[in-house]
């Protein structure tokens, strides 16, 4: 049995090129999601593909302690039977989210217009991160906080009893917080206005609805309103979670980077708020093709076909960074190894991710010689042109998956191989990553 409580280092080298189809795991941010509508939902709801990755299981145990009931039978499917709107029990234990940004900003959004009090705790990296931006909005609806130095968790929350509907515009581009104040306004009277200057990933507004919310969306003066009136019950729903776009990303530019590949990534989530990297990556020369476009409920899906491709730098559009905010990692990867220069701005979003984002990427790329200059808010990275990286390592990957998975593909582009001082974080989002990347190589079929 794999020692879980140590390091688990491993080397990336060329190899084989990613033939066949490969399916990825269910997307996380409609996995969370489906969690948590169907523990405050009335009757049953049932989800297949849900991921079963650490940071989805943290806000499985979270809506359980707080009074859902949450099984996984032999047949892969959830059943989520919930509380009903209004309905969330006082936790007898602190709640433990792990490396998860997404459950514990969402869930303070949940849990801050019920009249309960909830500590939240994480691991070493999110308790780094931001929470005033979630704390402010949800303290003008009547929530009380007491936060660790600099709004970090450790953090309590005191519920509001009777919650204020309020009308909040986003500060920042950001779906979590969005999606907090949406979720606080489930159980408030009242219409709570949300309005997002810059759209953000709307996963959140699509399963809201089709679990019956009083929810309307309009274009206002170029922003985007989103009207939610609360108290409404919602009821338990049948939901089929589509594969992430965030961890095919991974595939997509290993099989553009690896010579000879020709990658199918079946059932992929092709939402619009999530595929800028597939439209950067074709504005560089990435042939990429959606085939078998359907809709999964309420999601566009498709299989995508990536072929080995000569990629070329660009200056990416600021205005695209919402819509591939996960998968810069992985680009700034691609970016090494294209002809000529890539730009990137207005990143300043990734400096408060899992890691910071610009730093480690810069420090990484440099260890496993690619050249790069980093901004304040951006990456700029000179090409090889396609000629493999030196490579090197050990890569610090600071408890951040997509450091991890995006050196990884590094590797597979490298001359001497790419060393990772830790896979482990991999587990946050995407456990089979390095078996789905053994089969595209063998050019099995999923
Ligand atoms: C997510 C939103 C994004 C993203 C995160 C998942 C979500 O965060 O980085 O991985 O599920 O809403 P921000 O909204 O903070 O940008």
């Amino acid at each position: 049995m794999t020692d879980t409580t140590q390091p688990f280092p491993r080397t990336f080298s060329t190899g084989r090129p990613l033939r066949g189809r490969v399916r990825v795991p269910g997307d996380k941010s409609i996995s969370h999601r489906a969690l948590m509508f169907g523990a405050v939902a009335l009757g049953q709801t049932r989800i297949t593909g849900l991921l079963e990755g650490e940071d989805v299981l943290a806000t499985a145990a979270a809506m359980r302690a707080m009074g859902a009931q949450i099984e996984r039978p032999g047949d892969g499917t959830w059943r989520v039977d919930g509380v009903g709107v209004g309905g969330l029990l006082q936790p007898d234990h602190a709640i433990d989210m792990g490396n998860s940004g997404t459950s514990t900003r969402l869930l303070m959004g949940l849990v801050g217009t019920h009249a309960i009090t909830a500590t939240f705790v994480g691991d070493a990296s999110l308790s780094q991160r931001p929470m005033a931006r979630v704390t402010e909005p949800l303290s003008l609806m009547g929530a009380g906080f007491d936060s660790s130095p600099g709004g970090r968790l450790p953090l309590i929350l005191r519920g509001a009893s009777l919650p204020v509907p309020i009308t909040y515009r986003l500060p920042v581009a950001s779906a979590q917080v969005k999606s907090a104040v949406l979720l606080a306004a489930l159980n408030t009277r009242g219409t709570t206005t949300v309005i997002e200057p810059v759209a953000t990933r709307d996963h959140t507004e699509r399963m809201l609805r089709g679990f019956g919310a009083d929810l309307d969306v309009c274009e206002e003066n170029g922003d985007r309103a989103i009207y939610l009136t609360g108290e409404a019950e919602l009821t338990g729903q049948d939901i089929v979670v589509p594969g992430d776009p965030s961890s095919a990303a991974f595939f997509i530019v290993a099989a553009l980077l690896v010579p000879g590949s020709e990658l199918t990534i079946e059932n992929v989530g092709i939402n619009p708020t999530r595929t800028g990297l597939v439209s950067v990556l074709r504005a560089m020369g990435g042939d990429i093709v959606e085939e078998n476009v359907r809709d999964v409920g309420g999601e566009p899906v498709a299989d995508l076909r990536v072929r080995h491709s000569a990629l070329t730098g660009i200056a990416v559009d600021p205005a695209v960074a919402p819509s591939m905010i996960d998968e810069f990692p992985v680009l700034f990867v691609a970016a090494a190894l294209a002809a000529g220069t890539t730009t990137t701005r207005g990143l300043d979003e990734l400096r408060v991710k899992e890691s910071d984002r610009l730093a480690v990427m810069a420090r990484a790329l440099e260890r496993v010689g690619a050249r790069v200059t980093e901004c304040e808010d951006g990456l700029v990275i000179e090409g090889t042109g396609g000629d493999p990286l030196p490579g090197g390592g050990p890569i610090a990957t600071h408890l951040d998956h997509r450091i991890a998975m995006a050196l990884a593909v590094a590797g597979l582009a490298s001359r001497g191989g790419v060393r990772i001082d830790d896979m482990r974080p991999v587990a946050t989002s995407f456990p089979t990553f390095e078996a789905l990347l053994e089969q595209a190589q063998a050019g099995e079929q999923s």
